[in-house]
């Protein structure tokens, strides 16, 4: 039996976000950014100095966690009532996700609420794992992928557009470099393309070609 999810995967900047937004608004249905949950626990834990190993400590802080996700009709994440949305955007938080996403309880902790969340649902879900742990019976799955050059390009767009100034071209392609080599080798939930996923690189292409061939894709 096939799970409802259109699953969407692929490395940061590689368009995934805007594509899985445009399609999810495209289709009417729930857009859930996975991401975004890794880094709002990423950041929790760093600000509440939760030691990053698998442990005692980790596993309290994970019993102590309401996680809220919603989008109206932009992503909205909250832990235990705190508003994180605009927090988890910044640069350094990327970082954080990266780290707290290598440990296995904190894997399982989303995989349930992602889980949960997307029960009977047609929804968009993106992230890293989707296709391959998450929902591996969706009935359509992506994988988009670009070159580091155009990623870290779109990157820097992004941050400067929330008015981030602080980081150059350089240091960006750097950290996507860095953020693949982590994501695709980490031993549980690597970053990968599912067997069944639709390659798609989107380096020359454009948003709206993108969203027509997923959305015809997906019909
Ligand atoms: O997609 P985004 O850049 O917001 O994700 C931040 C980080 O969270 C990724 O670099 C990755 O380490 C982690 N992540 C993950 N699995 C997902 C989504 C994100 O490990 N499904």
């Amino acid at each position: 039996e096939y799970s409802q999810v259109i699953a969407i995967d692929g490395p940061s900047g590689s368009g995934k976000s805007t594509v899985a937004k445009e399609l999810a608004r495209a289709l009417n249905v729930l857009y859930i950014d996975t991401g975004a949950m890794f880094r709002a626990l990423g950041f929790f834990a760093d600000q509440q100095k939760i030691d990053l190993t698998e442990g005692p400590g980790l596993t309290s802080f994970l019993n102590s966690i309401q996680v809220d996700y919603g989008v109206s009709p932009t992503v909205l994440i909250r832990i235990n009532g705190t508003d994180l949305t605009e927090k988890i955007r910044e640069h350094h938080v990327s970082k954080l996700a990266s780290i707290i996403s290598q440990l296995p309880s904190v894997r399982k902790y989303l995989l349930d609420f992602q889980r949960a969340l997307a029960l009977d649902k047609v929804c968009v879900m993106e992230g890293r794992d989707i296709g391959t742990v998450v929902f591996p019976n969706s009935f359509c799955k992506f994988f988009i992928t670009a070159s580091v050059d155009i990623r870290a390009i779109r990157r820097l767009k992004q941050l400067q557009e929330g008015g981030d100034n602080s980081i150059t071209l350089e240091q960006i392609k750097d950290d996507v470099r860095k953020r693949d080599e982590t994501d695709m080798n980490r031993v549980v939930a690597p970053l990968k393309k599912a067997d069944d996923a639709m390659l798609l690189d989107t380096t020359d292409l454009n948003l709206a070609d993108t969203i027509n061939i997923l959305s015809n894709e997906v019909k």
